[in-house]
């Protein structure tokens, strides 16, 4: 059995998590609960900040807070002086209501609106990354009729295709995002936005994917963008002060995962900076990296309740939880696999082969196929490990299912950070009928 962060059992048989006994949280929060380590996540962090300051570069992590985004984790991104990078207004809204320092925000998406734009400049936030030529010209408008600057990078496309799920690669040509390096998109780009009176071009920025195990892709679009630096310093005297590489560091989410120390990713990535600059005599640019998944990933479990079990002679048993695709999309949309446990009886043998089904109206509805469990019993807590990332930030309230509670747990200490949705919530946005009468309703 592997347990994460500060994971362990105690006494009773139960798992902790932060110093916390699960069946108690459940007791007090109700299931599904969504539970963090919080000491992992600030772990996590201070990796990546040591490895930037051995290796000697100065760096900013950016927390990618499109894998969980709420105030309170915002404001453990702040007390870690972590970055942050938002992707839509909502996200940057809830930055603001967690008082995140501006100029550490850094505003991504292939296709911000005029009216997120503007809000990016009244918030005066660290940097926007431009994706596309709509959005320059925006950007044009925006800074020069307000007289007020801007700091941009570039998101390229470094034609690396990395291997993980279809979905979540994005360094290939063939992407929504950023401009293409080598059909002169990126050079066109770079050149309306150079020298402009308002708006302040960093350098580049990529992402090459999610969930990526090998080092080669990380490496690979490091090397291009800083061949592209290279080339950008002799056709247009200009240096780059800044390299994003983006985030894309895999987790371990069953035992076929075999990820790196996520900031042994960093390392390489490092070391590709470090001698191409030295080989260039290349002013050593400050580079920024933007994980996410591997700073809440591990970080996260959820707590379900079981119900019914169903045998299926011959096949399997089914155990049915009171959540399931509305609060976890990804085995259902990626084919994603988790490991579980039984949380309120450690020590008893898993060895009783189950499906962990949804409770949503859709056969597909599993949350792990074909895992072991101790012998279910209803009113059991099942614990999923690593749901901290991509989970609830894509949760739904499908059948309308109310979105779980959110719990933070450090040194024995627990704290809801997100309450529990009621019925009320889900019908809060709902207008009852008022003029419309149609003649046919009789
Ligand atoms: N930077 C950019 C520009 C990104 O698009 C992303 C993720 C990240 C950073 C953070 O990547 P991470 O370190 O978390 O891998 N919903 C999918 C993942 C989508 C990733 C989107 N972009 C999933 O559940 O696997």
């Amino acid at each position: 059995m592997h347990l994460y962060g500060t994971q362990s059992v105690n006494n009773l048989g139960h798992l902790t998590i932060g110093g916390v006994d699960t069946v108690d949280l459940a007791n007090i929060y109700g299931t599904p609960l969504l539970v963090y380590d919080i000491a992992l996540f600030r772990e996590r962090a201070k990796a990546f900040k040591e490895t930037f300051k051995k290796a000697g570069i100065t760096a900013q992590v950016a927390y990618a807070s499109k894998a969980f985004s709420s105030i309170a984790i915002y404001e453990v991104a702040k007390q870690l002086d972590l970055s942050l990078d938002v992707v839509s207004g909502g996200e940057l809204y809830t930055a603001v209501a967690a008082d995140f320092p501006r100029e550490r925000i850094h505003f991504h998406g292939n296709n911000k609106s005029y009216s997120e734009l503007q809000y990016a400049f009244d918030e005066k936030i660290g940097c926007i990354v431009v994706d596309n030529f709509l959005e320059i010209e925006w950007l044009k408008q925006i800074s020069e009729s307000r007289k007020e600057k801007m700091n941009v990078l570039l998101r390229v496309t470094p034609g690396v295709h990395a291997s993980t799920h279809d979905y979540i690669t994005t360094g290939q040509e063939d992407s929504k995002f950023g401009f293409d390096l080598k059909n002169g998109q990126a050079d066109d780009a770079f050149l309306k936005l150079y020298n402009h009176p308002f708006l302040t071009v960093l350098g580049m920025h990529c992402h090459i994917g999610s969930q990526i195990f090998e080092t080669d892709a990380f490496r690979f679009a490091a090397e291009v963008l800083m061949e592209k630096m290279v080339e950008w310093r002799e056709k247009f005297k200009f240096v780059c002060p800044v390299l994003n590489l983006g985030g894309g560091f895999g987790i371990r989410y069953t035992a076929e995962d075999k990820p790196l120390q996520p900031a042994a990713y960093v390392e390489e990535m490092e070391n590709v900076v470090l001698s191409m600059t030295r080989k260039h005599n290349y002013p050593l640019p400050e580079v920024w990296i933007e994980p996410g998944r591997s700073l809440v990933g591990d970080a996260g479990t959820t707590l379900y309740t079981t119900g019914s079990t169903k045998l299926v002679p011959g096949l399997r048993t089914y155990v049915a939880v009171d959540g399931g695709m509305s609060d976890n999309i990804r085995p259902a949309l990626y084919g994603a696999k988790y490991t579980a446990v039984s949380a309120n009886r450690m020590m008893d043998p898993h060895s009783d082969k189950v499906t962990i089904a949804g409770k949503c109206c859709e056969s597909g509805d599993k949350l792990i196929e074909d895992t072991y469990l101790a012998e279910p019993v209803e009113g059991d807590l099942i614990a999923i490990f690593c749901t901290g990332a991509y989970t609830y930030a894509m949760a739904s309230n499908y059948n309308r299912l109310a979105k779980p509670a959110i719990v933070f747990c450090e040194d024995g200490k627990h704290q809801l950070v997100v309450r529990r949705e009621t019925y009320e919530d889900l019908v809060k946005l709902d207008i009852p009928l008022q003029q419309i009468e149609s003649e046919n309703v009789k």
